[in-house]
């Protein structure tokens, strides 16, 4: 049989310091009711300290992977850091991790597809393996979002939070792992959710800082328009692609941007909210950390051979949707 990528172990890692909606109404004018309502978010998680990059999270989460599955972290042959926040400009964070992980004999790369980043690693690091390349890879999706989070503006402040989820791909030839993916992405929405300084095209200056150019700035009714309409149509396509109906499928891993959005696709494909995982209530929009910190959670009610979809839509714009077989548990 083809040699296929599988997921052989998740991990997930969040910081202790919870920012609750309580908390957020006495930094902005918001409240609870809307946020809750608008978006499904109740708490997030943030990640304090001096010099506490993205990469902390990271590799709590790869250390904890490698722990799990009883491996050394020298037997790592690529890592992937699926990140917006990375710890610096250059060099990318995936040689920091790996560095601090002990995963010497490793490779890596960082991926910048903002939301839909762990799914573009996912799909970029299953090439390595289907190909007998490697046996094994790290993907983690890690986000440090309160770093580029201005907390005096309500509309963004309220969706983002820190976090980290790391998967492990190995060989299998018993027809589970990942199967198939949709990636798309589309730049003319770079219009509406972006970093507008820090670049080379706006270099950190004074003026850049004192005009808040550092933080997310996003027109959030755009995006949702473009998120609702793009995840729904490529989770409906992979099914569809893959003759799968509603029954077929066991989980739906969407990214938590917004309970709305995951509202949406869920409905196009036909799925009960049972069979969705949403954790959105809990940590809010962690960007790359979303999907696998929802695997990592579910685990333990996952069996060998589930039918899954993962499904993202991001800054860039970027979206798309895996469809993928558990490939442990009972
Ligand atoms: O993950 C990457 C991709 N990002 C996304 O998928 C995010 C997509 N966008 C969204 O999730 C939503 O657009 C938001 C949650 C960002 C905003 O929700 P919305 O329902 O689109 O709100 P809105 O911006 O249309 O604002 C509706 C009203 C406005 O008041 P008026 O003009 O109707 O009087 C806002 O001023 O809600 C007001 N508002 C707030 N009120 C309390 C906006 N933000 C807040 C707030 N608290 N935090």
């Amino acid at each position: 049989m083809k040699t296929t990528a599988a997921i052989t172990a998740v991990q997930g890692y969040v910081p202790e310091y919870v920012l609750s909606n309580a908390v957020l109404e006495t930094m902005v004018d918001t409240n609870d009711a809307w946020i809750t309502e608008r978006t499904g978010i109740k708490e997030r998680r943030i990640l304090k300290g001096k010099d506490q990059g993205m990469s902390v999270m990271a590799v709590e989460a790869v250390k904890g992977l490698c722990k799990k599955r009883g491996i050394d972290p020298m037997e790592i042959d690529l890592l992937i850091c699926c990140t917006v926040t990375a710890d610096m400009q250059f060099p990318a964070s995936a040689n920091i991790i790996c560095d601090k992980v002990g995963a010497k004999n490793a490779w890596g790369f960082d991926v910048n597809a903002a939301c839909s980043g762990f799914i573009y690693g996912l799909t970029t690091g299953a090439q390595f393996i289907e190909t007998g390349k490697h046996k094994k890879v790290v993907v983690v999706g890690a986000d440090k979002m309160s770093a580029i989070i201005d907390y005096t503006d309500r509309a963004t402040c309220i969706i983002f939070g820190d976090g980290a989820g790391a998967v492990l791909l190995e060989p299998n030839t018993e027809g589970n792992g990942i199967l198939d993916s949709i990636l798309r992405s589309d730049g003319s929405g770079a219009q509406f959710l972006h970093q507008k300084a820090g670049g080379s095209m706006r270099p950190a200056t004074q003026q850049t800082v004192e005009a808040k150019e550092h933080f997310v700035f996003q027109e959030g009714k755009a995006v949702f328009k473009f998120a609702v309409t793009n995840m729904a149509d490529v989770s409906a396509e992979i099914m569809e692609r893959n003759k799968l109906t509603s029954d077929d499928i066991a989980w739906l891993v969407p990214h938590q941007a917004n309970k709305r959005i995951i509202d949406a696709t869920a409905n196009r494909m036909g799925l009960d909210e049972s069979k969705v995982m949403l954790n959105i209530q809990k940590y809010g929009n962690t960007t790359s950390g979303t999907i696998p910190l929802c695997l990592w959670e579910w685990e333990s009610r996952l069996k060998k051979g589930d039918n899954i979809i993962l499904a993202a839509f991001g800054g860039g714009f970027t979206w798309g949707s895996v469809y993928l077989k558990w490939a442990y548990g009972s």
